[in-house]
């Protein structure tokens, strides 16, 4: 099938651009740049061999993507637009409301203009907020604890009461855990501008030297080590979810929400020591303070993936480490310059 990836430039884009490539379908992808480069896509059809049609186009406006539609016979949309940083989305949140959900009811009112009745969407392991009980269900209770979070449950109420309205919408939720590390070719990976927010491009930079030191945000939790424990998934393995779900789309109607997460837990020093064994590069840390709104403990309950979409992470959080740092040795500036060697 020809695939609609929105926001297919960006990290877990164009691992997904990839994995539908190897996987015999088309790819065009509408991203407005704002967290990406286009060269991304370049390595994206440097390892497949195949060509992307890239479309410099904003997901609020709906020209734009009538003109994405009209140019190309899409069968199906993947929905990653959006903006997704949490401190980011506390300081700056009508910008967060306007883009995350301007976007989703633009591309929704288009797609049905276009007849496409077929959609994914990326959700998140935020909508548990602090989950009561781990692994989590996706009969869990919802929560949200920053206005990004609120996007992405108003987005699934949104799509909840779209598929309750029109019978014939196949729509997925994919609830993803703690996407991490890079195409093992080393040509595509998480490109963070500024500081990172997140653990594991925040490990990279000090391996690599660009920061002094990791901060360990608490070893007080009620946690084995005392740090925070997360299911942190391999990004080809959250990539291959994409095409399991859209090859399970067909399967029944509505709207319908799967975690995807390994099952398994791992704490902040675990990282440090997964990453330092996988590399042979030390990771000096200090710890400091909690960060505000941190959980303990969230790890998924993957089985509903497993049943219905014959989807399981196959890949180890020490995969993720090795191919992460081949990735940030390789490419020291990200997309903005150029690889080492070249
Ligand atoms: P990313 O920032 O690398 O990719 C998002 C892409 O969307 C970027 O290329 C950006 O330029 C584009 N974009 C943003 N707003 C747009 C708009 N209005 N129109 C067109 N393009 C737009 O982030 P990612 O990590 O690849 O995340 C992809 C999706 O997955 C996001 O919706 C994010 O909320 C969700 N998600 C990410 C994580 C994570 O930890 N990375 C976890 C759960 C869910
Ligand atoms: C992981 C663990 C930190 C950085 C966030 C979003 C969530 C989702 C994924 C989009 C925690 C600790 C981190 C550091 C540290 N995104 N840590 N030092 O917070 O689980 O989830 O990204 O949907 O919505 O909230 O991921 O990578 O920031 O943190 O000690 O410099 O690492 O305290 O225990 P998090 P993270």
């Amino acid at each position: 099938m020809n695939v609609l990836l929105t926001g297919g430039a960006g990290y877990i884009g164009t691992h997904t651009a990839v994995e539908l490539l190897e996987a015999g379908h088309g790819v065009v992808v509408a991203d407005s740049l704002v967290n990406s480069h286009e060269e991304a896509l370049r390595r994206v059809e440097r390892i497949t061999g195949r060509a992307v049609a890239f479309h410099h186009a904003d997901c609020t406006d709906p020209d734009a993507l009538r003109r994405v539609l009209s140019e190309h016979e899409v069968d199906a949309v993947v929905h990653l637009a959006g903006l997704k940083a949490v401190g980011e989305s506390v300081a700056q949140p009508l910008r967060y409301y306007r883009n995350n959900l301007d976007a989703l009811l633009t591309l929704a009112e288009v797609m049905g203009e276009f007849g496409l009745r077929d959609l994914v969407f990326s959700s998140s392991a935020t909508v548990y907020g602090d989950p009561g009980t781990v692994p989590i269900p996706e009969s869990a209770g919802l929560e949200s604890t920053n206005p990004y979070g609120t996007t992405k449950l108003f987005i699934e109420q949104i799509l909840h009461d779209l598929a309750a309205a029109d019978p014939s919408l196949r729509i997925v939720s994919l609830r993803y855990f703690n996407p991490i590390g890079a195409h093992p070719s080393g040509l595509i990976g998480e490109d963070p501008q500024g500081v990172p927010n997140n653990l594991f491009p925040y490990i990279a930079q000090v391996a690599a030297g660009r920061r002094e030191y990791l901060g360990v945000f608490g070893d007080d939790y009620d946690t084995p080590d005392g740090t925070g424990v997360r299911d942190y998934l391999h990004v080809v393995d959250l990539a291959r979810g994409h095409v399991a779900a859209l090859d399970h789309l067909a399967d029944s109607t509505g709207h319908r929400v799967y975690n995807l997460g390994t099952g398994r837990g791992t704490s902040v020093l675990e990282c440090v020591r997964l990453f330092e064994e996988a590399t042979g590069v030390h990771v000096p840390y200090r710890v400091t303070e909690r960060r505000p709104g941190d959980i303990a403990v969230c790890y998924a309950d993957p089985t509903a993936a497993g049943r219905d979409l014959a989807w399981k992470a196959r890949l180890t959080v020490a995969d993720a480490c090795a191919d992460a740092w081949r990735w940030q040795s390789a490419n020291p500036r990200g997309f903005a310059g150029p690889p080492t060697g070249s």
